[in-house]
């Protein structure tokens, strides 16, 4: 018999990559929700060209850098980084979060997160959360040193449950993960949080879902 696996990206998916710049919206100013998305695409932006640039540093270093440079770009006071960067190390999970992997744990499902974050990152989010007792597996892209989309990083759930892609349930908010996924041959499926539009790229995900208790009445 086949093991249920049910793999979760974290950023965007689980936990609301907004909600350090939010918790500061008094500061920043009415502008808090754009410093916070070019944040995040500047993030994201990093993670790609360090992996075809082959210059690995850390997600936690890139969150650093990215950070600077938004905060240069919007004006912001740069006395703000510290408190930004711990606010998003403690990250909030999105409302719902909690409910659905109690639901999934009953009903023995093996849960994990695959996810660009540093395993130190990633303990902090689920333990900061209450999250932790959930989780059979953190899986760190640390592990094999280069980000997402690299198949490498797909390949590590695989190897260690011993299933074919196809056989992993794979959760992510982010359009070009779900693709990646996908591509690769996971069972990918969008949580499409924002009635976005899915990406041109050589994968259209079977199901999606507006949040995760939709979830609950896909499997
Ligand atoms: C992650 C990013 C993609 O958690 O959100 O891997």
């Amino acid at each position: 018999m086949s093991l249920k696996v049910i793999l979760f990206d974290a950023y965007g998916t689980l936990f609301d990559v907004n909600s350090a710049a939010e918790k500061c919206k008094d500061k920043i100013g009415e502008r808090w929700e754009n410093f916070s998305n070019f944040w995040r695409t500047t993030q994201l932006e990093y993670t790609w060209l360090r992996s075809l640039m082959e210059r690995h540093k850390d997600f936690w270093t890139i969150t650093e850098d990215s950070l600077d440079k938004s905060m240069k770009v919007f004006g912001i006071n740069m006395k703000m980084k510290n408190e930004l960067l711990n606010l998003y190390r403690v990250l909030s999970p999105y409302p719902e979060v909690k409910e659905v992997l109690e639901d999934l744990k009953r009903k023995n499902f093996k849960l994990a997160i695959l996810s660009n974050g540093t395993p130190a990152l990633l303990k902090e989010l689920v333990v900061s959360n209450n999250l932790n007792s959930f989780f059979d597996d953190l899986f760190s892209i640390e592990e094999v040193g280069i980000y997402k989309p690299n198949a490498k990083v797909y390949d590590m759930p695989v190897n260690k449950y011993k299933v074919k892609p196809a056989e992993i349930t794979f959760l992510s908010a982010n359009t070009w993960d779900v693709s990646g996924g996908g591509n690769y041959g996971y069972n990918s499926v969008w949580v499409n949080r924002n009635q976005s539009v899915f990406d041109n790229l050589d994968y259209k995900p079977k199901k999606q879902i507006n949040n995760l208790t939709q979830l609950l009445n896909l499997i």
